[in-house]
């Protein structure tokens, strides 16, 4: 995705923040630039406050000055703006590609919208292709995998299992691994969240399920708004 195509879906998506609105902020590289816009904005005398979704984000927002709280003293927000690693037409999202998914999927959960921006090569048919990202707790690792595995094959699924980082696993912001598991292709987005979700070792995973309430996908042509 070019930075371009990057900055065009950022830049539709922050029409929809208002002044005076509590702006859940996303991670990874298109939520990035939106972040960047939105500094400028607010280096103009816009006012927002923002509760960031990742670390990353946090540093990213101070270094522009946004207004920040936490979700502790804002548990409610207007609306949140976040990439995507896949999306497809009812609106189901892959995404933790950039490892934040915990605390993006606490955030939308919190936020009253959700607009997703992405280029058009995320729209899926059919989500899978991209890792599936599984946020684990590290304590009994082997366990909660091996769970994952009896999972995925009582639903008559198969998806070879990584670990992120492998022999230096990639650490969240909330102290978790994260396994990423190689679908090809969900049908059944829902069953899949519900069975991995009843795994004690599962703290969350990157299907985004009912969050996203608009889509804007940059493409050769300009802003689609979905
Ligand atoms: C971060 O954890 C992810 O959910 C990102 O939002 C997602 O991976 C999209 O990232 P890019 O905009 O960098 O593709």
């Amino acid at each position: 995705m070019s930075l371009e195509l990057k900055i065009e879906a950022a830049a539709a998506a922050l029409e929809l923040v208002e002044e005076g609105m509590r702006l859940g902020i996303g991670t990874g590289s298109t939520a990035d630039e939106f972040t960047k816009l939105l500094g400028a904005k607010v280096a103009n005398g816009f006012k927002i406050t923002g509760v960031p979704t990742s670390e990353r984000t946090r540093e990213l927002c101070e270094s522009f000055s946004i207004p920040l709280a936490t979700l502790e003293e804002m548990p409610e927000l207007d609306l949140v703006v976040d990439g995507a690693d896949e999306v497809d037409h009812q609106f189901q999202l892959i995404k933790g590609g950039g490892g934040a998914l915990l605390r993006e999927k606490i955030v939308a959960n919190a936020s009253e919208k959700m607009a997703v921006i992405a280029d058009d090569s995320k729209l899926v048919d059919t989500l899978g292709v991209f890792p599936l990202p599984i946020e684990v707790n590290p304590f009994g690792l082997k366990a909660t995998w091996n769970a994952i595995e009896k999972c995925i094959s009582e639903l008559g699924l198969e998806a070879p299992l990584a670990l992120r980082g492998g022999g230096s696993p990639f650490v969240t912001d909330g102290g978790h691994y994260i396994i990423d598991a190689s679908f090809g292709h969900i049908s059944d987005a829902s069953a899949l969240s519900d069975s991995l979700l009843n795994i004690p070792g599962v703290v969350e995973h990157g299907l985004f399920l009912g969050y996203a309430d608009v889509v804007f996908l940059a493409g050769e042509a300009g802003v689609r708004r979905l």
